[in-house]
């Protein structure tokens, strides 16, 4: 069989050590990879003064597909997570970790075979963040119809391929009725697509408990980002840690399978870093490019290592990343399906136009921000064409009076509403009138409404 190239970043701390036993597991396993080695992390900072070189980048385009040990992000100084630079440059917008039960590592629960697929590019991993006041800072939770779709139907995608019978949309759309509603909404059209997978939902706080009580019930959970982030961090905790939770990030070009943990720099160097997590990356690499029988025969002697007794010492072990990595490689056994060289790239093609919609809105008010630290601002009640409806404070009604007494902040949103369609020269003329009466705005959101009266915004509390 003609090799592959695959690029291989080591990374920092552990990651030369665990790159260096993945690399020996695969050459003794037989499996038809070249590496093409690339420098990303402290020391790509080092030699270009930057995390990721444009030389990595272009190995990564050229092989399409690369294995990444854990990078160091330097804390201040500016530098931009590796992960999240490699992640936004390509766009690999999903990440699939799984989460399942390995021998000999004891936990709580036995049975676990959750494939965990988190939207890898938006919500409020977006980064547009700002200051309002002094006091009060915002974040956008971004979601994408597109983007959601990509990271949907790459679950109901993976979950056919592997078998898989269950896809669950985990959301927050009782809470974040637009943004997560949005999330559901594109479920639900992808899920009719795919009538031979369950598809069920459940609300983020559930499935967490779920999650903590019965594992097993789960099969393929599809998140969007922050959500995803943690309960993913959160299943890796349930078969056993951060040791043994391998990931992949995946785009409709490119894919990066790495470990979940960091470099551990506090073992880097000692002989003690654990390589599971990331031959786990790497096993999900070689399915992947469809190198099944080898993903397989690594796997099985990476089982019957585990269960022999031999461990690292996080996972209560006395053997070193050498003499475990050894054990692996005496446990192989021959490869006989080598299976065929192929990238499975995620079906994805049609979804961006199918997802797109178009639909007719009408301007119809403003909601005018503005900083205030004295009470409620007695804002003008009629500017132009508008008419204040409401003011609220971190999102409750608060004028007209409500009679609640709450904390105020020195952030007001303020709804100015007009009964008829407006232009955008008509907000201008809003804010220059706030500007007049004296009060400092510093951010606007335009209230929208369908053809057929239906708000494009959510309501304050208590409106
Ligand atoms: P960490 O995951 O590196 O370490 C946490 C603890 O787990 C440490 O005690 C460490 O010794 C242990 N540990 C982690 N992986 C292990 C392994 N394979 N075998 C045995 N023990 C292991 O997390 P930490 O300390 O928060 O982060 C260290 C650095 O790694 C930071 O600069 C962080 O930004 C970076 N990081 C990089 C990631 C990546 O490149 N994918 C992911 C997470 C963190």
């Amino acid at each position: 069989m003609t090799p592959r190239t695959v690029t291989l970043i080591e990374g920092d701390g552990i990651g030369p050590e665990i790159c260096a036993s993945v690399e020996k597991v695969f050459q003794a396993a037989g499996v038809p990879i070249v590496w093409e080695r690339a420098i990303a992390g402290l020391a790509a900072i080092e030699q270009f003064g930057n995390g990721v070189p444009p030389e990595t980048f272009a190995s990564i385009k050229r092989n399409k597909v690369a294995l990444k040990g854990p990078t160091t992000t330097p804390v201040g100084g500016g530098h931009k997570s590796v992960n999240v630079t490699i992640r936004k440059s390509l766009d690999l917008y999903a990440n699939v970790r799984l989460a399942r039960s390995m021998p000999a590592v004891q936990t709580k629960f036995d049975n676990v075979n959750i494939l965990v697929v988190r939207e890898n590019i938006e919500d409020t991993y977006a980064g547009i963040e700002h200051w309002q006041t002094p006091n009060v800072a915002q974040c956008l939770k971004l979601i994408t119809r597109e983007g959601s779709m990509h990271a949907i139907r790459y679950a109901f995608e993976e979950a056919r391929k592997l078998g898989r019978k269950r896809v669950t949309c985990v959301h927050k759309a009782n809470i974040h009725k637009i943004t997560d509603g949005l999330w559901l909404e594109v479920f639900r059209q992808v899920a009719a697509e795919y009538t031979d997978i369950v598809a069920d939902d459940i609300i983020v706080d559930n499935c967490c408990m779920q999650l903590a009580t019965r594992p097993e019930q789960f099969d393929v959970l599809v998140l969007p980002n922050l959500y995803g982030d943690i309960v993913s961090d959160l299943c890796a905790g349930i078969v056993g840690g951060l040791g043994v939770a391998p990931g992949g990030n995946i785009g409709t070009e490119y894919a990066v399978f790495e470990a979940v943990h960091g470099s551990a720099p506090d073992i880097a160097g000692k002989g003690l870093a654990n390589p599971t997590a990331l031959l786990l990356s790497g096993i999900q690499m070689l399915q992947y490019m469809g190198l099944v029988g080898y993903a397989t025969a690594i796997q099985d002697a990476l089982a019957n290592t585990l269960a022999s007794g031999v461990r690292t010492r996080d996972l209560g072990g006395m053997a070193t990343t050498e003499k475990f990595t050894e054990a692996i490689i005496a446990h192989l056994h021959p490869v006989t399906d080598t299976g065929t060289v192929v990238v499975t790239k995620p079906s994805v093609a049609g979804s961006a136009a199918a997802s797109t919609v178009t639909e007719e809105w009408d301007l119809v008010g403003a909601d005018v921000f503005v900083k205030y630290g004295d009470g409620i601002p007695a804002m003008p009640e009629k500017l132009g064409k508008f008419t204040l409806k409401l003011q609220s404070n971190r999102g409750t009604k608060v004028w007209p009076p409500s009679g609640l007494s709450i904390l105020l902040v020195d952030h007001y949103r303020c709804r100015y509403v007009s009964a008829e369609p407006v232009e955008h020269a008509d907000v201008l003329e809003l804010l220059a009138g706030v500007t007049e009466a004296g009060f400092s705005w510093m951010h606007v959101e335009l209230l929208h409404q369908t053809k057929s009266g239906e708000a494009r915004y959510s309501k304050a509390q208590g409106e």
